[in-house]
């Protein structure tokens, strides 16, 4: 039997909630509910309690770009996983656009996970190589220790159920230029996805390597969607600025479904 497909809308800083609304609507109307298909829609935190009223669980779920470790206490401006519990089934945590712009560190990205779980928010741990790393030949060296960083005081059943999200940042596009933008390839993220099973299963054993979830992002677009979700070992695509369209959108979702069934592109 073929996995089920994972589709991350990251709609990072943008919108206001009736341009979120608008988008959410337009989504409603070309996005069918799809039994292997799931498709999860990250938002502002301003927008997630809204949206939760007009979103259709059959064919959505919401997820936060970010929360803060600790569950309650003096650290102004910031929301945490306990806040977000009753809101959404996930989290991005660690995308590259906070470590890089808002430093977090290894251990700050660590002590999300473990609080996302502990608040039962599944967390989608962001990892990938900056463009030096890159030129230098380090990805497999970054990867491996953003990975075991971030997964310490985790259980393997833990690992097996969260989603790992393989981004290199110098692919990432600024939100307009999703076309054209520098980009991996699939077989890269086949070789990245092989790379952080073996890793997985080397300390959490076979199960959760196999269970966990692995997605693709980086100017992931309705053109080159299916390649990605076709690459094996890929469970799905993280998208960015194509998840602000909703034809780009829709036709990632709709490769999706191709690649499941088999169908051409
Ligand atoms: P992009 O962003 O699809 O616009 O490259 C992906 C991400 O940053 O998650």
């Amino acid at each position: 039997m073929k996995r089920k497909k994972l589709i991350v809308a990251n709609w990072k800083m943008n919108m206001n909630l009736q341009q979120a609304s608008i988008l959410l609507h337009r989504l409603h109307e070309r996005i069918q509910i799809h039994k292997d298909i799931e498709i999860v829609l990250a938002m502002s935190y301003l927008h997630l309690q809204p949206l939760s009223l007009q979103i259709d669980r059959r064919k959505f779920r919401q997820s936060a770009q970010n929360a803060y470790y600790d569950d309650h206490g003096p650290f102004t401006g910031e929301v945490s996983f306990s806040m977000l519990h009753d809101l959404v089934h996930y989290s991005l945590v660690g995308h590259s656009e906070r470590r890089v712009k808002f430093g977090e560190s290894l251990d700050d990205v660590r002590k999300k996970v473990s609080a996302a779980f502990r608040n039962d928010v599944l967390p989608i741990l962001c990892i990938g190589e900056q463009k030096d790393e890159h030129l230098r030949q380090e990805t497999k060296q970054v990867i491996h220790d953003q990975l075991s960083s971030a997964l310490l005081d985790l259980t393997a059943e833990e690992v097996a159920e969260m989603v790992i999200a393989y981004e290199p940042v110098w692919a990432i596009s600024n939100g307009t230029d999703y076309h054209g933008h520098d980009i991996a390839t699939p077989d890269d993220a086949k070789e990245m996805a092989a790379y952080i099973r073996l890793q997985i299963e080397s300390t959490f054993g076979k199960y959760a390597a196999n269970s966990v979830r692995i997605l693709y992002g980086a100017s992931v677009n309705s053109e080159n969607a299916r390649a990605f979700l076709d690459a094996d070992g890929v469970d799905g695509v993280l998208v960015g600025g194509a998840s602000l369209n909703y034809h780009e959108f829709s036709g990632i979702v709709n490769a999706a479904y191709r690649s499941l069934h088999g169908l051409e592109a």
